[in-house]
């Protein structure tokens, strides 16, 4: 792999993908943004787009496709095109027979992800972060900060949610780097906090919220009320069954493992606020 090839970095737009193209680029390596509003396009669900996407690339940061799981197929692609190094995005939870309790969970679109990847034959590293610290920051919990309150499904559960940035330095790491081939890091911040917590690190921060737990029924009710669409409402509320019920609290260290320093804590993300 020379230093001019461009990394490819599908979902490039989103949360996580955007900081690894700027990552990229601040280190001085090309990034091929690719999604379905990027200057590539590339839509998971019309493979016709994947393999201009995918030309001249060997090396990829993929953000999977929750709603259509087709990262197999992806990958499939993207060998026979000359692919060498995939960095995955997951999600911590994966390989945890009970997260839910309506279902079975091993067999999820990421875990099918992960599976192909480990048997591709390409160099893989796969990223299984807890909740993200920019869901209140820069995503679906932002409406609820502005308001002032966290009216989320959770009473006292924590989570030590993790900042993207660090996601990003981690990808970034194993996109260019060595030693991170074969590696599963389930990432994580420092510390476990309750939603109470995250309110009370706000207003400290400047920016007064409360949290009021409220049934999964009242959290629909409400967000669809809010102009979401109740699909989605629905999936968040479904996703946060598990964090509800304590199974996101525990610490893992796969930031320090891979970068050689701890977490950013919730009140670094906080203060680099836009
Ligand atoms: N949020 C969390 O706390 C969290 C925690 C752990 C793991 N994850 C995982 O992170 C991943 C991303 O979740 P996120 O909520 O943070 O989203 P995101 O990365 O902010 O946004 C999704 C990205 O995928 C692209 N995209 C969406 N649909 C697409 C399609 N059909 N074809 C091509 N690109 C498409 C979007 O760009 P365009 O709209 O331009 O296509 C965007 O770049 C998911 O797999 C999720 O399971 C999230």
């Amino acid at each position: 792999m020379t230093n001019t090839d461009p990394i490819l970095v599908i979902g490039g737009t989103g949360t996580t993908g955007r900081r690894v193209a700027r990552l990229l680029a601040e280190r001085g390596r090309a990034a091929r943004v690719a999604s379905r509003s990027a200057a590539h396009r590339f839509d998971w669900t019309d493979p016709a787009t994947w393999d201009a996407a995918l030309k001249g690339v060997r090396t990829a940061y993929v953000v999977p496709n929750d709603a259509d799981p087709r990262t197999p197929d992806l990958i499939d692609a993207a060998r026979a095109l000359g692919l060498e190094r995939l960095v995955l995005l997951s999600a911590r939870g994966n390989d945890d027979p009970e997260y839910y309790t309506d279902r079975p969970n091993l067999d999820n679109g990421h875990m099918q992800g992960e599976k192909a990847l480990a048997g591709s034959g390409l160099e893989w590293t796969v990223l299984r972060p807890t909740w993200f610290a920019q869901n209140f920051t820069d995503g679906f919990f932002t409406p609820m900060v502005e308001a002032g309150d966290l009216r989320l499904p959770v009473h006292g559960a924590a989570c030590p949610y993790v900042d993207a940035d660090d996601i990003a330095e981690v990808a970034v790491a194993a996109l260019t780097g060595d030693g991170h081939q074969g590696r599963t890091y389930e990432m994580s911040g420092p510390r476990p906090l309750t939603l109470g917590e995250v309110a009370e690190a706000f207003t400290a921060a400047g920016t007064p919220v409360a949290h009021t737990p409220v049934t999964e029924e009242e959290f629909i009710a409400e967000r669809v009320a809010a102009g979401i669409p109740e699909e989605v409402a629905l999936i968040w509320a479904d996703v946060m069954g598990p964090l509800a019920r304590g199974r996101e609290a525990h610490l893992s260290t796969g930031v320090e493992d891979a970068l050689g320093r701890p977490p950013r804590s919730l009140e670094d993300t906080l203060s680099r606020r836009g």
